[in-house]
């Protein structure tokens, strides 16, 4: 078989630790898939690389469905699982997990304890459907000649595995009611403007994107509407529109009074990203979600999780993880903030907590989130933890309690010689990605006295292969 070819009628056999899918062919030769692929399902594959031992490949059709699925829902990027029992999802992610770590343990026989890991039962989401605080919505023709279908207006999601075209719903599965009646108005006014939709090849027509943000606790809604404003030749013409869309909004806001802030964003980039110039055309500038009595300011372009519920979930259990008597009133390494949720909550039993974060708009929304909640003791530091950590270290500085939460790739290699110099007597790592996980832990515990305490698998985003994972290191 050649890159390029079709592998035909390739059952998938299992999700694999680094968020792959895994099958085998009849040529005894391994193939890791790409994409949202739902074990025992029958597929077509495009090979895309070719290996001595294996082919990595994308899904071109689905021959037969998983006996696991269901045709309940229309599918789309944010549930690829959707049609999926949630305790077989469950089963699935929990495998994952194991699979991962048992990989450690062939890898490192030299690690003795691993016989013993103490995976904790995962923490199933308690709201499967609705639980997005976030969603955003694109507007795009549908052309294919394959299919003979030419749609001219669509508002919807990507169709999966074919990321150039847009989908039309209606409806979202994973937010609110009251969100999706907004979202079908705006549609509605969209489409009876006349105005074209967007085209990224050619770089015409006018309407893009649309994005909701609803607070879970607060019930606080924002809206961003993103339009292309080089569409308009005619100045007048353009003022005209954009005063339209302003009063059909002012309308909107009478109607569904959880719409807290209304942002424009003239959006002229080639790139399909929806916020650019913006403009606060009614309400506030934010919305504020609250977090285990916490408040937490969300601007159009923070970072913010976006499940809100068992976002709370996931930080009590990291702070219940964490052995207070250990370093009661000591110094926290808050590394990966964000906008610094998870040094907030250590706040009030720390000395000084110290959160790193890179992107200095998560930064800043983290700064002044601390602020709104008179937290005093947290320093704030805008930079990449590895160039932190070396700068830290040699100030002579020392941490009671590292709490890790990097992002999907996992930590830069360099910093993990680092985390062992402050020989904390604790390490809380919370990861989204168990692949990366594993293999930060493989480092840290063939290279110190560590022991991993626990392993908590929290499920925050139901449909979806994406699993957050707690793991408690001791010192022993
Ligand atoms: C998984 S998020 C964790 C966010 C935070 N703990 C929370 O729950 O809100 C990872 C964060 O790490 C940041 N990040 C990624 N690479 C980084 C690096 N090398 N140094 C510092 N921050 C980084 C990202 O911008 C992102 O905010």
């Amino acid at each position: 078989m050649k890159k390029w070819e079709i592998l035909e009628n390739i059952e998938v056999e299992k999700l694999v630790f680094w968020g792959k899918w895994f099958a085998r062919h009849s040529d005894g030769k391994v193939i890791f898939i790409t994409g949202g692929a739902i074990p025992w399902s029958m597929v077509n594959l495009r090979i895309i690389k070719k290996r001595k031992d294996f082919y990595e490949t994308q899904i071109t059709e689905i021959i037969k469905k998983s006996p696991i699925e269901t045709w309940k829902y229309a599918i789309f990027p944010w549930a690829p699982w959707i049609n999926i029992d949630y305790q077989e999802q469950l089963k699935i992610k929990d495998n994952q997990i194991k699979e991962a770590f048992f990989h450690i343990l062939k890898l490192s026989p030299e690690i003795p304890w691993t016989k013993w890991l103490n995976f904790l039962p995962i923490v199933w989401a308690e709201n499967i459907f609705w639980y997005r605080n976030k969603i955003e919505f694109s507007f795009w023709k549908y052309i294919s000649h394959r299919e003979k279908r030419e749609e001219h207006f669509n508002a919807g999601f990507h169709k999966q595995w074919e990321f150039s075209k847009i989908l039309d719903y209606d409806s979202c599965d994973l937010i609110d009611d009251e969100s999706n009646a907004i979202y079908k108005e705006i549609k509605d006014f969209a489409k009876t403007s006349w105005l074209p939709v967007y085209d990224q090849k050619t770089q015409e027509g006018f309407w893009r994107h649309l994005i909701i943000r609803k607070t879970y606790f607060t019930e606080q809604i924002m809206i961003i509407l993103s339009f292309y404003d080089n569409f308009f030749e005619d100045k007048k013409e353009r003022e005209d529109i954009i005063q339209k869309i302003k009063n059909f909004f002012a309308e909107l806001q009478k109607k569904y009074l959880h719409i807290s802030s209304i942002y424009l964003s003239y959006n002229n980039n080639k790139a399909d990203i929806a916020i650019d110039r913006l403009e606060l055309i009614n309400g506030k500038e934010v919305i504020t979600e609250k977090l285990l009595n916490l408040e937490f300011d969300i601007g159009p372009k923070s970072f913010f999780q976006t499940n809100s519920l068992w976002a709370e979930k996931l930080y009590s259990l990291v702070r219940d993880f964490a052995k207070k008597e250990l370093y009661q009133n000591g110094i926290t390494l808050d590394l990966y903030a964000g906008t610094w949720t998870i040094g907030m909550i250590f706040a009030d039993i720390s000395k000084e907590v110290y959160s790193v974060e890179m992107v200095e708009e998560a930064s800043k929304n983290g700064e002044e989130n601390a602020k709104k909640n008179e937290i005093q003791n947290m320093i704030f530091i805008n930079k990449k933890v590895e160039d932190f950590l070396d700068a830290y270290i040699n100030d002579w500085k020392k941490a009671d309690i590292l709490i890790i939460d990097p992002p999907r790739a996992g930590m830069h290699p360099s910093t993990l010689p680092h985390l062992l110099t402050f020989n904390t007597k604790q390490i809380l790592y919370v990861s989204c990605n168990p692949a990366t996980l594993v293999r930060d832990l493989e480092y840290i515990l063939k290279n110190s006295s560590y022991k991993i305490e626990k392993i908590q698998a929290v499920d925050m985003f139901p449909h979806t292969h994406h699993i957050e994972t707690i793991v408690s290191l001791l010192q022993v």
